[in-house]
């Protein structure tokens, strides 16, 4: 979600400004997502390297997300959404997961969309703590070497328990993936939009997926055979 800075600069606001408009296209994307059928929706709305921005933004920005949350606790529970949150979530203020546990909890068996808030997030954090783990598990004796797979590593990361992503936009201009689930992203397609993203609007979500149909997803196999020109001429 790239941009709100940069929305704010150019009205000559406050970033945080940028932020809060950032979060009303937030509640316009999960909306959108909802009524499309989307099953999993993942927000990348704090990174773990965000903590180094300025502390007045930093707070902006958990104020930000507490004030979401009430706001879209009705909406959230009575969609069908279930929320969940991946990252470093102890580094978070307690009034934010005063909030956000909450609605975890009350949301929890929610089946229509599952809606992933990545907050003190990291790619490659998240590769790391799930390597860690199965360390661990090498060492208790619980597994061996040998079980150590990309499925084994898959399994531990939180931010693939919907799935891996098929889908990711970013925007704001910008083309890179900025640590945002590594792992996952394999076989993901990607659109980046230069719209910044207070400015994405449904009709752009609707074009990135229109995009998204209109790929052929091969995963590493050959795609589907091309038309053969010979038996078309000879039938
Ligand atoms: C990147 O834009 C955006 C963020 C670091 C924060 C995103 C947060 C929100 C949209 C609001 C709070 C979240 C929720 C879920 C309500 P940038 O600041 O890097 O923009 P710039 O590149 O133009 O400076």
């Amino acid at each position: 979600m790239d941009g709100n800075g940069r929305w704010a600069q150019l009205r000559g606001q406050p970033r945080a400004e940028g932020h809060r408009a950032g979060s009303q296209s937030v509640r316009r994307v999960v909306r959108a997502c909802r009524r499309l059928g989307v099953r999993a929706l993942t927000v990348y709305a704090f990174s773990e390297q965000n903590w180094e921005r300025p502390e007045d933004e930093v707070s902006a920005l958990m104020d930000l997300l507490k004030e979401f949350l009430i706001a879209e606790r009705g909406e959230i529970l009575g969609n069908g959404i279930r929320l969940q949150a991946v990252g470093n979530l102890g580094r978070l203020p307690g009034f934010v997961r005063a909030v956000l546990d909450p609605l975890r909890n009350e949301s929890a068996d929610n089946h229509e969309m599952t809606l992933t808030l990545a907050l003190s997030y990291g790619g490659r954090e998240e590769i790391a703590m799930a390597a860690r783990e199965l360390a661990a598990d090498v060492k208790a004796g619980r597994i061996g070497e040998a079980d150590i797979t990309a499925d084994a590593l898959r399994l531990r990361m939180p931010s693939l328990a919907v799935g891996d992503p098929d889908l990711v936009i970013r925007t704001g201009g910008e083309q890179r993936i900025s640590n945002f689930m590594l792992y996952g992203l394999a076989y993901a397609e990607l659109v980046f939009s230069d719209k910044l993203w207070p400015d994405f609007t449904y009709e752009d979500l609707y074009s990135a997926i229109a995009s998204y149909q209109s790929r052929e997803r091969r995963f590493g196999r050959v795609g589907k055979p091309a038309v053969n020109v010979t038996s078309t001429v000879r039938a």
